[in-house]
C-alpha cells in the first residue's frame, strides 16, 4: 500500500485446536499497514476469532511467522489493543479507571491526559466518574474503544465489535470509527461477518473461506469518505463482494451468513 514496513505482517500463518482433525486456519499471509483500516470478512466459523486470538497473544500458531514492527511477536503486546464484541468493562471501576486501566505503568498526571484525551476522541468527555452499569450499549462500547486507543496502538484488533448492538447505534459507532481512524497512524484489523460494515470502513476486506479457514481473496475499496451506505458506488461493490463471500463459503450464498 504505501513504502513503509507493515506494521504487522502474517506468514504461513496456521492453527490447529489441540485434538481436532482439521486446521482452524491454514496458511495465512497479510499485511497490515499504517493507518490502514482491513476488515477480516467470513460467516461464523471460519476462523477470524482464533485469528485474533493469535495476533492478541492469547493463543500461539502451529506454523508461520507474526511480526510486530519487524519483532517476532511472542505473547500479549502493549502496542496492540483489542475491542471484543462485548465492551468487558470492570463493573467496580468508573469509565476513567476502565480506560486508565493499560496505563498503570505511567504516572497520575500523564495517566489522567491520556484518559481524557481517549474520552474525548469517542465524544464521552465528562464521563469519567460514571460507572459502567449506567451507559447504554453504545457508550459502553464506546468506553471500550476509548480503553483501546489510551495506550496509543500501533495496531487495534476488533472482533465483531459492533455486533451486539442495534442497527442505529451499530451505523453511529461505525461512522464514528471511520472519523477517528482518518489521519491515525496505527493500523486497525476489523473482524466482522457485516459485508456493509466492512464496505463503510475498509480500505480493503480480506475475505476468508473455511475448512481450513484461509484467505480466499481481497477487494480493495476505493471509496471516498465518508461513504453513503446507500451510495451508488458502495451499492455495486457490495454485489460483488457478497459474490466473491459466495465463491468463498456456499453457505453465505443465501446471505444466511453470521
Ligand atoms: N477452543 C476451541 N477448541 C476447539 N475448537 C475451537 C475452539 N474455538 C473455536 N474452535 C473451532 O474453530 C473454528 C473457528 O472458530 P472461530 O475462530 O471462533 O471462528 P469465527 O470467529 O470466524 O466464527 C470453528 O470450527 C470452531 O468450532
Ligand atoms: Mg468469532
Amino acid at each position: 500500500m504505501n513504502g513503509s514496513p507493515p506494521v504487522l505482517s502474517l506468514r504461513a500463518v496456521a492453527h490447529r485446536y489441540p485434538g481436532s482433525r482439521s486446521a482452524t486456519l491454514e496458511h495465512i499471509d497479510l499485511d497490515l499497514h499504517r493507518g490502514e483500516i482491513v476488515a477480516l470478512l467470513g460467516a461464523s466459523g471460519c476462523g477470524k476469532t482464533t485469528l485474533v486470538r493469535i495476533l492478541a497473544g492469547l493463543d500461539r500458531p502451529a506454523a508461520g511467522t507474526i511480526l510486530l514492527d519487524g519483532q517476532p511477536l511472542s505473547g500479549p503486546h502493549a502496542r496492540i489493543g483489542i475491542v471484543f464484541q462485548e465492551p468487558r468493562l470492570l463493573p467496580w471501576l468508573p469509565v476513567a479507571a476502565n480506560v486508565g486501566f493499560g496505563l498503570a505503568g505511567l504516572g497520575r498526571a500523564e495517566r489522567d491526559r491520556r484518559v481524557a484525551e481517549a474520552l474525548a476522541r469517542v465524544q464521552l468527555s465528562g464521563y469519567g466518574e460514571r460507572w459502567p452499569r449506567a451507559l447504554s450499549g453504545g457508550q459502553a462500547q464506546r468506553v471500550a474503544l476509548a480503553r483501546a486507543l489510551a495506550t496509543a496502538p500501533e495496531l487495534i484488533l476488533m472482533d465483531e465489535p459492533f455486533g451486539a448492538l442495534d442497527p442505529a447505534t451499530r451505523s453511529a459507532l461505525q461512522d464514528h470509527v471511520a472519523a477517528l481512524w482518518s489521519g491515525s497512524d496505527g493500523a486497525l484489523l476489523l473482524v466482522t461477518h457485516d459485508v456493509d460494515e466492512a464496505l463503510v470502513l475498509a480500505d480493503r476486506i480480506v475475505v476468508m473461506a473455511p475448512n481450513p479457514g484461509r484467505i480466499a481473496t481481497t477487494v480493495a475499496v476505493r471509496l471516498p469518505r465518508p461513504r453513503r451506505r446507500d451510495g451508488h458506488d458502495l451499492r455495486a461493490l457490495r454485489s460483488s463482494v457478497l459474490d466473491v463471500l459466495g465463491n468463498a463459503d456456499p453457505r453465505c450464498r443465501s446471505l444466511a451468513i453470521g
